[in-house]
């Protein structure tokens, strides 16, 4: 499909989608967020693909929704509309792992976005910020409630009251994100994840995924439960034989994703 705000390449088992408004420094407008959902589902669909990178440029991740798209909106548009709604909980459906490979700015809803991916690897010149503050609103597709949960409250307060940037080092510190590396070798870094993922067994993966993200949504009793039944029903699958006798003869387990 040809994507006008976005590329996306699928190179062996990994997609790689590229946010590319480079003139509005990857602004989320109504076409992206479509483009992205749109190439998302298809990553989730294709049986080649076994783990997604998503990225913008060296200079911006993304840097927030597309202001100039908001400004002229009411209540009653972005009420009706509930912008974004429908495409972040599209984004929070893929089963796949989503890496987000941030470099520059992500900010506002690019913020949002990175913390929608499953895990963020950023260069040394990454930037993140809840900056809406200084339009007159507030973040709305999760700045004030994942990042909270990701950083704790008082930075979370401290980034969404005062709008200020934090950089890789400090958002590596507080738990943001996974890894920070020089920006040359931000894609290389974010592709050897990738491939490390796409090597397991599919069903493991997704598992994995499922239980991770239900710790944000349950109490820690019935997330542990939910984890144990998730760990034993993987008994029931073929790669669990094969990645336990791989251990024990001492050889590379070949996954079947059965
Ligand atoms: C639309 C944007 C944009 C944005 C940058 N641009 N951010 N256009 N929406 N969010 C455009 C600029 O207008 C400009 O185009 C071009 O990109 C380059 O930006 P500059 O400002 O000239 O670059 P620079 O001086 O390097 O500053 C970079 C920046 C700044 C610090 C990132 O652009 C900035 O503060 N951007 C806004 C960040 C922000 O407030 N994000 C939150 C948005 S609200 P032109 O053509 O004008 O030269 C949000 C809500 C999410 O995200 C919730 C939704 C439900």
């Amino acid at each position: 499909m040809a994507y006008e705000t976005i590329i996306v390449e699928i190179e062996d088992h990994v997609a790689l989608i590229k946010l590319n408004r480079p003139d509005a420094l990857n602004a989320l407008n109504a076409q992206l967020m479509t483009e992205l959902c749109t190439a998302l589902k298809d990553a989730q669909a294709n049986d080649k693909v076994r783990c997604i990178i998503l990225t913008g440029s060296d200079k911006a991740f993304a840097a927030g929704a597309d202001i100039k798209m908001m400004s002229e909106k009411t209540f009653v548009d972005v009420f009706s509309e509930d912008l974004f709604g429908p495409e972040s909980d599209a984004i929070m459906r893929v089963r796949k792992p989503i890496i987000a490979a941030v470099s520059g700015y992500a900010l506002g809803g690019g913020c949002e976005l990175a913390m929608m991916c499953d895990f963020i690897i950023a260069s040394d010149t990454a930037k993140f910020g809840q900056p809406e503050i200084n339009l007159g609103v507030m973040a709305g597709l999760g700045g004030s409630q994942r990042l909270t949960r990701f950083i704790g409250k008082s930075k979370a307060m401290d980034m969404n009251l005062t709008g200020r940037f934090m950089d890789a080092e400090e958002a590596e510190r507080s738990g943001l994100v996974s890894r920070v590396v020089p920006v040359k070798k931000l894609m290389e870094e974010a592709r050897s994840a990738a491939d490390k993922i796409a090597e397991k067994s599919m069903v493991t993966v997704m598992a994995v995924k499922e239980s991770v993200n239900r710790s944000y949504e349950t109490t820690l009793r019935e997330g542990l439960l939910f984890e144990r039944r998730v760990f034993h029903s993987l008994f029931a699958t073929e790669d669990q034989a094969e990645g336990m006798a791989a251990f024990i003869e001492k050889r590379e387990p070949q996954f079947r994703d059965k």
